[in-house]
């Protein structure tokens, strides 16, 4: 009987244990990784030089994507390829729940309708640069710079992916600044989610 039990007991500590261990994701854990990344993105997601792309607030599962494409070198960058070879698949499911527990808050310019947003683009990223779907990102308040490096890079073949290379092959490089333009004149709030 005792010994019954104690196989159990034991089996309902491993049963237990295993959830625990493959955990999704901490954010709070992740809060303690995401000081790794304030230097560039801040501890909030806001990020704080023009090459780099504000994050809080972003869907967990495009952040969590991208942090594994840096990883296996599926997307390169000299800054990202360094800085996600030091982190492990647990480190990079936290910080991506870290900053994805942020809301944000994304506002036109004054007087500026959101009929006048490039059409071929909102019904994934929104009018005003928040992302409709889970796989794809906020374009909102990122910098001209930033948004046109990146179609550049779809255009180019350096970053892929099924949809956008295919709609960055079709834009000019003047369309490709006027629509940058268009998102990074977007003011965009970063917040922490309340506990
Ligand atoms: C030294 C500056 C720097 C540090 C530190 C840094 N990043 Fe980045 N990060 C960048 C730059 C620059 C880019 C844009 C890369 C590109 O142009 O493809 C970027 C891109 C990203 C992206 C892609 C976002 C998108 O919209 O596609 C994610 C996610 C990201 N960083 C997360 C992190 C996390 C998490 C950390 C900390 C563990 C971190 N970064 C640390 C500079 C940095
Ligand atoms: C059918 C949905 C869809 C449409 C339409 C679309 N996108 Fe995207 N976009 C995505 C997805 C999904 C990604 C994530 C790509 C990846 O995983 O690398 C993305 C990524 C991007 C990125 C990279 C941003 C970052 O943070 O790294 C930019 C810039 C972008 N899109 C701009 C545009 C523009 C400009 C248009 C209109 C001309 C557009 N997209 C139309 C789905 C779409």
């Amino acid at each position: 009987m005792i010994r019954a039990f104690a196989l159990v007991l034991g089996g309902l500590t491993l049963a237990g244990g295993i959830p625990q261990a493959a955990r999704a994701d901490d954010p709070e854990a992740g809060r303690k990784v995401a000081t790794m990344c304030r230097t560039c993105h801040g501890i909030d997601g806001y990020a704080t030089i023009p090459i780099a792309p504000h994050i809080g607030g972003e869907p967990v599962e495009y952040l969590e994507a991208q942090l594994l494409a840096f990883k296996t070198g599926a997307r390169e960058h000299e800054m990202m390829s360094v800085v996600t070879a030091g982190l492990t698949a647990q480190q990079i499911s936290d910080v991506a729940a870290w900053y994805a527990a942020h809301e944000v808050v994304a506002t036109l310019p004054d007087g500026v309708s959101p009929d006048e947003a490039p059409q071929a683009c909102v019904s994934c990223h929104g009018a005003d640069g928040i992302s409709l779907l889970l796989d794809a990102p906020n374009l909102a308040g990122e910098t001209n710079i930033y948004i046109d490096t990146q179609l550049k890079a779809f255009k180019r073949g350096t970053r892929k992916h099924e949809i956008m290379s295919d709609i960055a092959a079709g834009l000019s490089d003047a369309e490709i600044r006027q629509i940058a333009d268009w998102y990074a004149a977007v003011t965009l709030e970063i917040t922490p989610v309340a506990e």
